[in-house]
Parts: C-alpha cells; structure tokens; sequence
C-alpha cells in the first residue's frame, strides 16, 4: 500500500524522491518522508500529512545529498504520527529504511530488540531498521546482513535500505510486495512503482520474491536470500511520461473517465497469437474460477454471468479474500482467471500462491507492466490503458470489460466484435459530453445520506460498481443491489426523497426492474432511471444510447462514474485520493 522508493547517482536526491512521492502518493497518502545522506550526516524529514503539504511546512526537496530513500504511507500498524512515518533511522544511525508490506512478526522481533535498542514508532517497519543494525554489527556485509535478516522477517515486505557507512550503495528486498529497479545513466533507481522514475529512464529490472539488490550509480547486483547470484536482462517499458499528468483536467479521476472512449479500443489491441493461446486454455478446463478484489471483483461477476452461456465447464466467481472453499475444489484441471488493475493486490496473489502446486493453471487480466500477477501467470492479457493514478478503478474497470467482450466475441465467432467496441467508444464520449446535465441529481444525491443503486441480471455488477464509487469518492453510504431483492428487506429503510438509481437499459429484465422501482418510488424513494428508454416511474432519466444488449454496461457505468465524481467535487473531497484508500493494496 505505502511507495518506497530510493535514489543513487549524480543528482541531488532529494527533488528527484520528492518528484517520486508525488508520483507515488495514489500508493497512500496519511504521511510521507525523505532520508539523504551527505558527508557522514544523515537527514530524516517527514510529516503527516499530503506530500504537498509537508513540502511546504519543512522543504523535503532541500535535504543535501546524492543518496536518498523516500516514503509514502497508507497506516497499517500504528497511527498516523510523525514518530511512524517512515524513513525509519536505527539506533546508531548505521541503517536508514523504507517499508511496505506487513512484518507479520514485528511483536517478537521488537522483543528481543527492544532491550537494545530504542524503538521509537508503533510500527511494524521501525524494528526491521533495528534489525539490520544488530546484523550488520556482526556480519559487516550489507548483503550478507539483509540475507539474514530477511529470513528472520515473516509477513511481505519490499524494503529499500542505506547503510550509513557504505554512501555509494542502496540496497532493496523483495518479498511478495512490488519492487523494481530503474536503469538510469550515471544514475539508478529502486521503486514500487515505475511511475516514480519514468521520467528518467524506462529500462527496468523487476526483482522477483525473495531477491536482494545492490544497486550504485553504475551497477546492479542481485541475489537470491540464499546469497546465490541472480542474473536478470532489463525490460524497456513502453509508458510515456505524459500518461501520467493530469493534462488539462483537474483531477487524474476525471481525466481518467474521459480517457476510456480511447482506452476500451487500447484493450482489443492483443497480440493475436497470445490471445488465441489465452481463449485456446481457457476452454480446456473442466473448472472455471474468476477471482479480484472490489471493481475487479464486479467484472467476475459479469464475466461468469456471460462465460457460463459459451462453455460447458462450471464457472465461478469469487472474492480473493473469501477464497478458501474455492481453492479447496480447484485441481490441475481447474483455469484461474484472476483480474487485478494494480497485478500486486495480496488477496489476490496469495490465492495463486495457494493453487500453483495444485497444477492450476493461471490465466491473469492486468494492467500494470511487470506487476507481481503478470510474472506468476501462464498466459496473460494486458489492458494496455496506462498508467491509472486516480485512486477509484474508472478506465481500468472498462478495459477490463472491453477484454471480456472481446474473449466472449471469440467464443460466440462474432466476427465483427472489435468494430462494436470502437462504436462503442464513441457513444461513451456522447455520453461524457452530457456531463452538465447531471447537476440537478448530484444536489439530490449530495443532500442524502443514503443512496440505493438497483440493477437485475448484467446490470447487478454495474449497481454495485456504481455504490463502490460513490461511496469511495463521495463519502456517502451506498448500496448495490439486485433490484428484485429490495423487497426482501431493503424497502424498510426507504424515506420520502431517499435516491434510488435504477440501471434499467431496454432488455430483457426491463420490465421486473421497472416494478422494483415502483415499490421504491411507493415508498417515497425518488428514482433515477439509466436507461436508453424513459419511463413515467423515473423522476430523473439518464439517457443512454440504444446498443445491443449485452454490450449495455460498458456505457451505463459512465454516468455513475460521473455522478461519483462530481459529487466529490460537490462536497469538496480530493477524488483522487479518497481518505483512508490506496491503490495498490499490497496487504491482507
Ligand atoms: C475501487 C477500487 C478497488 C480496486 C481493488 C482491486 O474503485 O479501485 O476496489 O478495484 O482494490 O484492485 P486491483 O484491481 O488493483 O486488484
């Protein structure tokens, strides 16, 4: 969840890492810092607070020095105070550290530390500074030193580490959280993400689980934790800086949403070959398994509801974090197919951990190059559309689908699929022009406490995808439901003007949805029909363009996106940054 990162070279280090963690902020946000070392002086700055902020109050770009490691944090053990924002410094001042990840093990470990040393924060992160100081009295050999004490750490950790005395070196450790070297000249760079140095260099080196790295100005040296030399090409990745600024928009989200007219076409553009490979596979298992976490749970959903009409084989979907029962009826005839944008959420990747003896075979949807999901996968396909910053999955979630349609199209030998999700595309952009119109149901929607969001059949994933983001950019409860279920419980807590969204495209379930929002609308509920139809039971319609009906939630999402976002700015909140989220949630 936090962003690590560490810089070696010929710069300053400092600007370089504060350009980092601004880069990285979508990783967590509650406080961040910076650590250089120049001459023997070590500097440690950092502050709760947004990266902007603490900038401004102590000038975290103004630390000398040309080595330097740097922190963003999303609070897992211990609150959010100065003293647990990282970098943490050891006792001696011999080790400066980052952290992300969660030392499963810390309680112990800060046991037999604490006699010794003082351990100054409530987090799990601060002994494994303390840790490395006691090992590196004995060993004197920074990688022998991070050998062993990283067999000494349970939980997942990624770590970028300096040792005081050894200014021309910066060591990283990874252990089921992202790490990544960037290739620079003269200069080099270890991150959670590439985002935080693609404007210096896209020639990477992506550090496997238990794999340690020596990293100086002008070389890189990897080992196993076993001490065994590790040799690893670079990879150059394709990611243009500019993917990564807001252009003219005011928010990465927003800019984000207006991308997808593009980014569902990015995501038919696979290589044929690999594709046919993917749909080849697919087909072959006797048990289908679709698994993620929050929106890339929803597109599960929709998947399986579609895959069970084209293959023979049962196919589920489940949550990664409610994976037991799953896992125990998976065999070596069972597909995994697990969706992530990020390719690091640890639910996730502990359900592959789990099924890899069992000869499962892995069949990953991502977006992030050289994520964790994309190297443990058999066969995978990429959603190609960029960098997302915005905390809130938007243009990940309709790539996602757009990749779904195009599996289902090869299935169905819909030949003309891909000319329809370019048609598509454009009816998004209709769609995101109409956006002023919105206004009068975001006043409802910002007035409420409640808001309920109804859809039957492929639309109940789209209801609940809607909830998700009001609830996680807005800051007002939601709830997705299956429109036929408000009846079993839910209408008792509709009131006179409580909003009911109502996703209710003209198809098959139009009628029994428009029944369910009579009973809501009965009760006093006042209803917002998305619809390609109107309908007099709709107090406010949104209208959406007639396609063919499975291709329906791909262009009814957008205007919940909208409403999601503009309620935001209604109400004042950094949708980019929702409180207490982060992006990438690299832990359980
Ligand atoms: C919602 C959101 C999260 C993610 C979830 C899974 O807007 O962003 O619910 O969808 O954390 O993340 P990935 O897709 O990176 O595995």
């Amino acid at each position: 969840m936090c962003g690590i990162t560490g810089y070696i070279g010929e710069k300053e280090a400092a600007p370089v890492l504060l350009q980092a963690l601004k880069r990285m902020e979508y990783r967590g946000y509650d406080s961040a810092g910076i650590s250089t070392i120049y001459k023997d002086n070590v500097t440690i700055k950092k502050d709760i607070g947004r990266i902007d902020s603490i900038n401004e109050k102590i000038e975290l770009g103004k630390a000398e020095g040309k080595i330097g490691v740097a922190h963003t944090r999303w609070a897992t053990h211990g609150g959010v105070t100065k003293e647990n924002a990282h970098p943490h410094l050891s006792c001696k001042q011999k080790v400066v550290m980052v952290h992300n990840g969660i030392i499963e093990n810390y309680r112990q470990l800060f046991k037999e530390l604490s006699d010794n040393h003082e351990i100054k924060s409530e987090t799990d992160s601060e002994v494994i500074a303390h840790l490395i100081e006691e090992e590196y009295d004995k060993e004197k050999n920074p990688l022998k030193t991070l050998q062993n004490v990283s067999k000494k750490l349970d939980g997942s950790f990624a770590l970028v580490v300096i040792f005081s005395d050894k200014k021309d070196e910066i060591y990283g450790v990874r252990k089921y959280a992202p790490l990544i070297v960037g290739i620079g000249e003269q200069e080099n760079f270890i991150s959670s993400d590439i985002v935080s140095f693609i404007d210096y260099t896209d020639n990477v080196i992506f550090l496997e689980d238990k794999e340690i790295v020596k990293v100086t100005s002008n070389s890189i040296e990897i080992v196993n934790f076993d001490g065994d030399k590790i040799s690893r090409d670079k990879t150059h990745v394709a990611w243009e800086a500019a993917d990564v600024s807001k252009e003219e928009f005011s928010h990465h989200t927003i800019k984000e949403i207006h991308e997808q007219s593009s980014t569902v076409q990015n995501a038919l553009n696979q290589d044929d070959e690999e594709f046919e490979e993917f749909v080849n596979k697919l087909t072959s298992g006797k048990n289908i398994f679709i698994t993620g976490s929050g929106s890339s749970f929803h597109i599960a959903l929709i998947f399986r509801k579609m895959l069970t009409k084209f293959v023979d084989s049962p196919v589920q979907a489940f949550l990664s974090s409610e994976s037991e029962e799953y896992i125990e009826s998976m065999n070596d005839n069972a597909i995994l197919i697990p969706i992530s944008q990020s390719g690091e959420t640890a639910d996730l990747l502990e359900v592959i951990r789990n099924v890899k003896d069992k000869g499962v075979t892995v069949l990953s949807i991502y977006n992030t190059v050289g994520s964790s999901l994309s190297r443990v996968s058999d066969f995978s396909l990429n959603l190609n559309c960029g960098p997302e910053i915005g905390v809130a999955a938007t243009k990940s979630f309709t790539s996602q689908l757009a990749i779904v349609y195009k599996i289902i199209f090869k299935l169905g030998n819909v030949k003309d699929g891909n000319e329809k999700i370019i048609e598509l595309s454009n009816k998004i952009k209709d769609i995101l022009s109409k956006e002023k119109t919105l206004q009068e149901i975001i006043e409802l929607i910002n007035e409420s406490n409640d808001v309920y969001f109804l859809g039957r059949a492929i639309h109940h994933p789209i209801a609940l995808e809607g909830a998700l983001k009001l609830k996680e950019l807005a800051y007002i409860h939601a709830e997705g439901m299956a429109a036929g279920e408000i009846k079993h419980g839910t209408l008792a807590l509709v009131e006179e003007g409580t909003p009911a969204i109502i996703i209710n495209p003209k198809d098959e379930s139009y009628n029994d949805t428009i029944n369910n929002a009579t009973e809501m609308k009965a009760r006093g509920a006042k209803i917002i029909g998305i619809s390609s139809e109107d309908n007099e039971v709709y107090d406010y319609w949104i209208e959406i363009p007639k396609v063919e009906n499975m291709l329906y939630p791909l262009i009814e999402l957008v205007p919940l996106q909208l409403l999601a976002y503009y309620t935001a700015i209604r109400r004042k909140n950094n949708p980019d940054y929702p409180r207490n989220l982060a992006k990438s949630v690299t832990v359980k």
